[in-house]
């Protein structure tokens, strides 16, 4: 059995939303279990037996969410060099950008030597006042179905050996 690492952290729930699609995608695969892990409760064990992940976090002020690098934080040195080769896959949630919070998991992903298994994902919200920036979000359809779908294609290439 592989295990498909899902960390994420949301703050007005667009990411989280993604994270859960992603989930439901890879929940089909047999021979692979989803583990859904919100960022603050994530522990190096989680990253260290798992075999693939999908990182979620929002974008705030040009960056990956803070909890989401605390996540990174406090699980870096402990995988460094066990995880070498895995696969991964970044999904963002932002308002109008985003780039830069892949630039930063990217970035880390490469020091711990994971494999990109598929482009990122950027869902934009398009919140442009401060009321709408900080009020709940709800992801599309239509984005909600790719996360779905890069969650089952991770899964599916875990299943498969690809990955
Ligand atoms: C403090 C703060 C800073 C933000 N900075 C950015 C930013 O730099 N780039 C961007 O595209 N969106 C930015 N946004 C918008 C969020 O990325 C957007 O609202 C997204 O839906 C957040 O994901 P979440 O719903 O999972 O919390 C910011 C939002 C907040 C609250």
């Amino acid at each position: 059995m592989k295990t498909l690492l899902i960390v994420y952290h949301s703050m007005t729930d667009g990411a989280r939303q993604m994270a859960e699609a992603a989930a439901r995608g890879a929940a089909h695969e047999a021979g692979v279990q989803v583990q859904l892990v919100p960022a603050r409760k994530a522990v190096a064990e989680d990253v260290l037996q798992a075999q693939g992940y999908i990182f979620v976090t929002p974008e705030n002020l040009a960056s990956m969410s803070g909890i989401m690098k605390d996540f990174f934080d406090r699980t870096y040195y402990a995988a460094l060099d066990k995880i070498a080769g895995r696969a991964y896959v970044a999904l963002i949630c932002a308002g109008s950008d985003g780039a830069n919070a892949v630039r930063q998991i990217d970035r880390i992903c490469t020091g711990w030597r994971l494999r990109k298994a598929a482009e990122p994902i950027i869902v934009c919200t398009h919140a442009q006042t401060p009321e709408k920036i900080l009020a709940l979000k709800v992801i599309g359809a239509e984005d909600l179905k790719r996360c779905e779908d890069v969650g089952a294609a991770l899964a599916a290439g875990l299943a498969m050996g690809v990955f």
